[in-house]
């Protein structure tokens, strides 16, 4: 996954977006990446990938996402969605 693709459709988050909050804020628990943007507090699916991303990002200071295509990601999400695991939120502009 490069660095400018989105992780969080929903808020429309990228990867890039999420490491430097990271970095500067040194969240202690993965749920806290959703001050950045609102990442995760969505439909749910990017919500393991920011467990990763927070995992990788302390242990090494960056996150290894590379072997996962943003394409295939993105039509995961579309799955996840028509499969009613997660709702869109209303207003993604508006993180509530
Ligand atoms: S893609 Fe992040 S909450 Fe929906």
């Amino acid at each position: 996954m490069e660095l400018d693709a989105k992780v969080c459709y929903c808020f429309h988050v990228s990867k890039r977006k999420i490491l430097s909050f990271i970095r500067h804020e040194k969240p202690r628990v993965p749920s806290l990446i959703s001050e950045c943007g609102g990442a995760g507090t969505g439909c749910g699916w990017c919500v393991p990938f920011l467990k990763q991303i927070h995992a990788q990002c302390l242990e090494s200071g960056s996150a290894n996402l590379e072997i996962l295509h943003s394409d295939d990601y993105a039509k995961g999400r579309e799955a996840y969605i028509k499969a009613g695991k997660g709702k869109p939120p209303a207003n993604p502009n508006n993180p509530a």
